[in-house]
C-alpha cells in the first residue's frame, strides 16, 4: 500500500488530539469524582494490590492456591461493587472515570508492532483522503446508495442492441464490484461515452469506498494533472525522487488514480508523453487507474499514440455509457 505522506501526518495530528483529548477529559473527571468521593482513592488502591496478589497466588507451587484465590477473587468484585454504588449513589454512572479501553491491536499508539498503521489509525487516515477528495468530488451526496436508474432510459439503442437502463446496471454492477474488492488484483477501468451520463458520479462512489478501505485515491481532471506535470521538472532523469510531496508523485505512486476528463486539455507532444509516461508507469508498478474520456477508444490512439492506446486496450476494462444526458433531464425536469 502506498500511503500519502502528507495525508497520514494530518491523519496523525488528528489521532493524536482525539487521544489527548480522551485523556485530559479522564484527568477532568477523575479529579473531580475524587475531590467529591475521597473514599475512590482507598478503593483504586487496594484493587490494584488485590490484582497483583490474585497474580502471585496462581503461581503459587506448595499447597492449593484456590482458596487464597476465591478469597481474593471475591475481595477484589466487593470492592468494584462498591466504587461503582459510590459513583452511582454521587450521580455519576458507574464506569464514569474509566475511560475508553485502548485499542486492543495497538495500544491507542496507532501503529503495530510491525510498523504498519493500526486499522484505528487507518480510519483517521480515510476520514482525511476523503475531506480532501471531496474538494472535487460530491462524495457527500455521491454514493453507491444514492446511484439513481431513473435517468436512464429503457428503450433499446439499436446501434448498442440494448437500452441504456440495462447498460447501466451491468456497470454499475462492475463499478461496485471493482470497488468492493479493490486491492493488488484489481485491473483498470476506462469509462467513456458522451457527456452528462454518470462518468463522474461513478468515480466518485469508487474513490470513496476504495478510500475507506485504506488505499490511497488520488482523483482530478487529466488537464490538472498535466499541468502539474508540466510545472514540475518532468522529462529529467529522475524529476520525483527530490521532492516526495510533490504532486506529480501523488499521481503516480497513489494506489489508485481517478483521471478524469481525458481529452479536455490542449493536446500537445508534452501531454502526449505525459499521459504515456502516467499510464505506463502505473501498469509497470501494478498501481490501479480509472480513466474517462468523452472521446471514442479509436480517437485515444490518434491523440495519444498507439502505444498508450495498446496498453490501455490490454490492461483496462472499457466500459461504454449511452443514454439521455442527464444535467438536461434534470433541468427539464
Ligand atoms: N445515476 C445517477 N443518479 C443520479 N444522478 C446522476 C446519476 N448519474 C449522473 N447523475 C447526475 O448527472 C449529472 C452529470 O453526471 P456526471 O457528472 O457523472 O456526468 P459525466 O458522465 O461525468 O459527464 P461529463 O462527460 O460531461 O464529465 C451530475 O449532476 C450527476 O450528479
Ligand atoms: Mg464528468
Ligand atoms: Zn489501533
Amino acid at each position: 500500500m502506498a500511503l500519502d505522506a502528507s495525508i497520514m501526518a494530518a491523519a496523525y495530528r488528528r489521532f493524536q488530539a482525539d487521544r489527548d483529548a480522551r485523556q485530559a477529559e479522564l484527568d477532568r473527571r477523575n479529579s473531580l469524582v475524587r475531590l467529591r468521593i475521597p473514599r475512590l482513592e482507598l478503593i483504586d488502591r487496594e484493587l490494584g494490590s488485590t490484582a497483583a496478589k490474585i497474580v502471585i497466588a496462581a503461581f503459587e507451587e506448595d499447597g492449593s492456591p484456590e482458596t487464597a484465590l476465591r478469597e481474593l477473587e471475591r475481595k477484589n468484585l466487593e470492592l468494584q461493587r462498591e466504587r461503582a454504588e459510590l459513583l452511582v449513589g454521587a450521580g455519576y454512572p458507574y464506569d464514569y472515570i474509566d475511560g475508553t479501553p485502548p485499542c486492543t491491536l495497538c495500544g491507542d499508539s496507532g501503529y503495530l508492532r510491525d510498523g504498519a498503521p493500526c486499522r484505528c489509525l487507518m480510519t483517521y487516515y480515510a476520514r482525511e483522503q476523503n475531506s480532501r477528495l471531496s474538494k472535487l468530488l460530491d462524495l457527500g451526496t455521491q454514493s453507491f446508495a444514492t446511484f439513481s436508474f431513473d435517468w436512464y432510459s429503457a428503450d433499446v439503442w439499436p446501434e448498442y442492441g440494448r437500452s441504456p437502463l440495462e447498460n447501466m446496471k451491468m456497470i454499475r454492477e462492475i463499478c461496485g464490484n471493482y470497488a468492493h474488492t479493490f486491492g493488488q488484483r484489481s485491473g483498470n477501468l476506462l469509462f467513456t461515452g458522451a457527456p452528462g451520463l454518470g462518468k463522474t458520479f461513478l468515480s466518485a462512489c469508487i474513490a470513496r469506498e476504495v478510500s475507506e478501505l485504506g488505499f490511497s485515491v488520488v482523483y482530478d481532471t487529466a488537464s490538472h494533472i498535466f499541468q502539474q506535470f508540466e510545472s514540475g521538472k518532468f522529462g529529467r532523469e529522475n524529476p520525483y525522487e527530490e521532492a516526495p510531496d510533490r504532486e506529480i508523485n501523488r499521481y503516480l505512486n497513489c494506489d489508485l488514480l481517478i483521471m478524469d476528463d481525458l481529452g479536455t486539455e490542449m493536446f500537445t507532444k508534452f501531454v502526449k508523453s505525459a499521459f504515456y509516461r502516467i499510464v505506463n508507469d502505473r501498469l509497470m508498478s501494478r498501481r490501479k487507474t480509472v480513466l474517462s474520456t468523452n472521446l471514442p477508444v479509436d480517437e485515444l490512439g490518434v491523440q495519444y499514440g498507439e502505444a498508450a492506446l495498446s496498453r490501455i486496450r490490454g490492461e483496462y476494462q472499457a466500459l461504454h455509457f449511452f443514454g439521455d444526458d442527464i444535467r438536461i433531464l434534470k433541468r427539464d425536469r
